[in-house]
């Protein structure tokens, strides 16, 4: 039998304009993804929990009676609200109850999410702080939600907040919605100090939501005072905290976002969310990283990422060719300027250049960031193992000799 194709049908013409119009989010993977991998700022020391306790058995008779949504049960959906996890987050947040949490499927999912919550499509809009993470404009284009950019002040690197424009934005766009702020930043591995987000939280003019990516917050140092806002939640009932198991706690893979807010904001992410969004596995796996000893675990390995990241600045600072490090290294990465080869200006062509001879010439992948607002001839590295450092210094050290 011949099939008759139709020749009325134009895919053009029935997909939404935002959606063909669209310029998708390009991950870091997308460019390169074997070899020495420092370009996703994922924890490059591993999974912080021991391999052998991610069987599909259970360890201990605690953990056993715990997960109800049952690893021995997946011809079951899973628990459509994962309290098990949820009561540990709880416990390791220092929150009073689980209904403050949301789980969705990496913080993608719940970037996106809350923007299809809270905004109009068409009609509303989001305000962000460049440079950012992109994937608050990839979401907002995709739900068809104006942006307004208030840069960082990026002046000497120092990446904070400029309160007062992002007031007097708010207050002459009626139609910003929400506020998105990323802390520590990416890519500027920089705490936002607490000072400069309170107004905003406060103003009278400003009734949308204020989200606070905090996907790197284990990072931060303990006697930095500009640490989480995580308690917060409970003062601003328009405050939505975001933060993940994909960087500190080394679970990028399965895939497990955080929201924290007041229960009436979760309870609408609740609603919203398809039914058995968390399979059980990823739910069995956050389950056990959370457990008290592989949170101590995890704190452990930050130090020892912390360790790595201080001696990685210093040894790379000596490198002939390498300008400043820019912003506060607060998370698990250095934002680090290539200069021209007569040591003196930024260059963004040379940066690129070494980027790519990196990844296809050396096999170490580290992302190019030269094109964002402030970050002139900047590369983006994830502090990797101490061999992994390594010889990331050494190829930077020989490509700076030769590529003009
Ligand atoms: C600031 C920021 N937020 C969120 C994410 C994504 O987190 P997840 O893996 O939970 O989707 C990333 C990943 O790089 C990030 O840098």
């Amino acid at each position: 039998m011949s099939i008759n194709k139709k020749k009325t049908f134009s895919l053009e013409s029935v997909v939404r304009p935002n959606i063909l119009a669209l310029k998708p989010y390009r991950c870091a993977r997308d460019d390169y993804s074997s070899g020495i991998l420092l370009d996703a700022n994922e924890n490059s020391f591993g999974m912080i929990l021991p391999k052998n306790e991610i069987q599909l058995t259970f360890h201990s008779k605690e953990d056993k009676e715990k997960d109800d949504s049952g690893i021995e049960k997946l011809h079951r959906y899973p628990d459509p609200n994962q309290v098990n996890i949820k009561e540990r987050l709880m416990k390791f947040r220092g929150l009073p109850s689980i209904d403050y949490f949301f789980l969705g499927v990496g913080s993608d999912e719940c970037i996106d999410l809350i923007i299809r919550i809270f905004c109009v499509p068409g009609k509303d809009k989001l305000l962000i702080t460049p440079p950012t993470y992109g994937m608050y404009s990839v979401c907002a284009n995709i739900n068809d939600v104006g942006i307004v950019k208030v840069n960082l002040d990026v002046e000497d690197g120092k990446f904070q907040l400029k309160t007062d424009e992002i007031l007097k934005a708010v207050r002459e766009n009626e139609d910003i919605k929400m506020i998105f702020l990323c802390s520590p930043g990416n890519p500027t591995g920089t705490v936002l100090s607490h000072e400069s987000i309170r107004p905003i939280l406060e103003d009278e003019n400003y009734n949308g939501i204020v989200v606070i990516d905090e996907a790197y917050i284990d990072f931060v140092e303990e006697k930095n005072q500009n640490g989480s806002l995580v308690k917060w939640v409970t003062q601003y009932p328009n405050l939505v905290i975001m933060q993940t198991l994909s960087k500190s706690f080394g679970l990028a893979g399965i895939r497990l976002g955080i929201s924290i807010a007041d229960p009436r904001i979760i309870q609408l992410m609740n609603n919203t969310k398809a039914p058995y969004n968390i399979s059980a596995l990823t739910s069995h796996v956050a389950c056990t990283a959370l457990s008290t000893q592989n949170i101590s675990n995890m704190k452990l390995i930050k130090q020892q990422i912390r360790d790595e990241h201080m001696k990685l600045i210093s040894s790379i600072l000596t490198i002939p060719g390498i300008g400043k490090i820019l912003g506060g290294n607060d998370a698990n990465f250095i934002l680090v300027q290539i200069l021209d080869r007569n040591n003196q200006n930024v260059n963004n062509d040379r940066a690129y250049h070494i980027y790519q001879e990196m990844a296809e010439k050396h096999d170490i992948v580290v992302r190019y960031r030269g094109n964002e607002i402030g970050c002139e001839g900047c590369l983006r590295i994830t502090v990797g193992t101490p061999k992994e450092n390594e010889l990331l210094l050494k190829t930077l050290n020989e490509l700076l000799g030769v590529i003009l």
